[in-house]
């Protein structure tokens, strides 16, 4: 066995309360696989915690961490860009190797971040931040790194796909399935981030910057959640066969530039996204050579989060001092495409009759559902971009329009 590695982490919530339970359960395995003892040595958080059997460790002032040569790896799982980011900058600095489950920092941060760990030879690692418990950091960066990525397709947000299933399977009410979702400890602090798509927005921003090499800012990529999908709209996926998903998407342009979004999708029921439920994520990655991959599991939660985050430990404990594989290139105009050009089927609902519905579209394919109001009609159309549809709509009075997904 090596000398003790010794483990700061930043924030007892829900994830580092995980982190700090599975270093415990599993470190007889987890030293083995590192060759060395992993130690918990502290947990920063703003309140005490006198019932937790880890109470003896915590401290409130972030000093005692930065100032402690001992300590050689901070986990961050406090949140947001502020105070989260300042630690993690003061951390690297101070030559310490950082982990996180923080998607919003490193979307916005990643690419300053990663350089500053690089200037200390130290790791920043993340394969928390995107899909929970499932692997895609890693086998993104590594695994499929001979590889020019083409498309990355997935269901990126355990909150909403969560959310969607509690509607449509168990009648639920949104509000009733969002207080679930927290109850489980899968929203963000602020659930408008998951519900209003910035969650999937931030991962894919991360996935992007890892398969096409340059940082993707969350403010370039268009994001749409999930608050305009009605019980209706999921009524007519269901008579076509398809269900309603929030995909986040980024896709290589023949020019190089990336088209990234977020939106709600139609998806046919037997695409293996469409049968992707509760707080499950499932990615897709379309490689020049390995054709189609996917990666699927929790997308949230404490356990199978902290599963990521200690394999991250774990990781930067075997390099200690060293600078651990992920990097990309700084973001700027020239790395994001507009999705105007992005052709697809779409499926509009509007009150409109259907001879006004064919006379600015043609023929189209029209939904029935039980229940509709007269006048309402819902119909999916041929291939076209954003701009053809939304002008065919001009004379009809839109209720939804999403993308669907072919
Ligand atoms: P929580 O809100 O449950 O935990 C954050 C903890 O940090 C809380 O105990 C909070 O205290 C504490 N905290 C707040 N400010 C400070 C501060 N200045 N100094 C020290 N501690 C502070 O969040 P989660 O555990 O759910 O999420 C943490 C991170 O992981 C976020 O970035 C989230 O997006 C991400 N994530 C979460 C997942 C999940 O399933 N929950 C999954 C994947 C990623 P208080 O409660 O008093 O504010
Ligand atoms: N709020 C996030 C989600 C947590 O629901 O997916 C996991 O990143």
């Amino acid at each position: 066995m090596d000398m003790a590695v010794n483990v700061a982490i930043l924030g007892f919530g829900t994830v580092g309360s995980g982190v700090a339970e599975v270093l415990a359960k599993n470190h007889t395995h987890i030293d083995e696989k590192v060759h060395a003892p992993i130690r918990l040595k502290y947990i920063l958080d703003v309140r005490d915690f006198p019932d937790s059997p880890f109470g003896d460790k915590i401290v409130h002032d972030f000093s005692v961490i930065e100032n402690d040569p001992e300590v050689d790896i901070v986990v961050e799982t406090i949140g947001g860009a502020k105070i989260a980011r300042e630690f993690t900058e003061r951390a690297l600095k101070a030559g310490k190797s950082v982990v996180t489950s923080n998607k919003e920092l490193v979307a916005t941060w990643g690419y300053d971040l990663l350089s500053l760990a690089k200037e200390h030879g130290v790791s920043y690692l993340f394969e928390a931040s995107v899909g929970g418990g499932i692997p895609i950091i890693r086998p993104l960066s590594r695994c499929l790194a001979a590889n020019e990525i083409e498309e990355i397709c997935g269901i990126l947000n355990g909150t909403t796909n969560y959310i969607l299933t509690r509607m449509i399977k168990a009648g639920l009410s949104f509000e009733a399935a969002l207080a679930e979702a927290q109850q489980n400890g899968y929203a963000e602090k602020d659930p408008t981030a998951d519900i209003e798509g910035d969650d999937a927005c931030r991962k894919i921003c991360i996935l992007g910057a890892l398969a096409f090499g340059r940082h993707i800012y969350p403010d370039q990529v268009p994001t749409e959640g999930i608050t305009r999908v009605t019980l209706a709209d999921v009524a007519y996926a269901d008579a076509c066969g398809r269900k309603i998903k929030l995909l986040g998407r980024a896709i290589r342009q023949a020019d190089g530039r990336v088209c990234a979004y977020v939106a709600p999708h139609l998806i046919s029921s037997e695409d293996p996204l469409g049968g992707v439920e509760d707080v499950f994520n499932a990615i897709t990655v379309r490689g020049d050579a390995v054709g189609d991959v996917m990666f699927y599991g929790r997308g949230a939660g404490k356990m199978p989060t902290a599963s990521a985050v200690v394999a991250d430990v774990m990781d930067a404990a075997r390099h200690i001092k060293s600078m651990k594989y992920v990097a990309w290139g700084p973001g700027g105009d020239d790395v994001v495409a507009p999705t105007d050009g992005l052709e697809s089927a779409w499926y509009v609902r509007a009150s409109a009759d259907a001879d006004a519905v064919r006379a600015a579209f043609g023929d189209v394919n029209f939904l029935a559902r039980a229940g509709a109001p007269a006048k309402e009609t819902a119909f999916l159309t041929g291939p076209m971009t954003r701009s053809q549809v939304e002008s065919k709509l001009a004379g009809l009075e839109k209720l939804s329009l999403f993308r669907v997904l072919d």
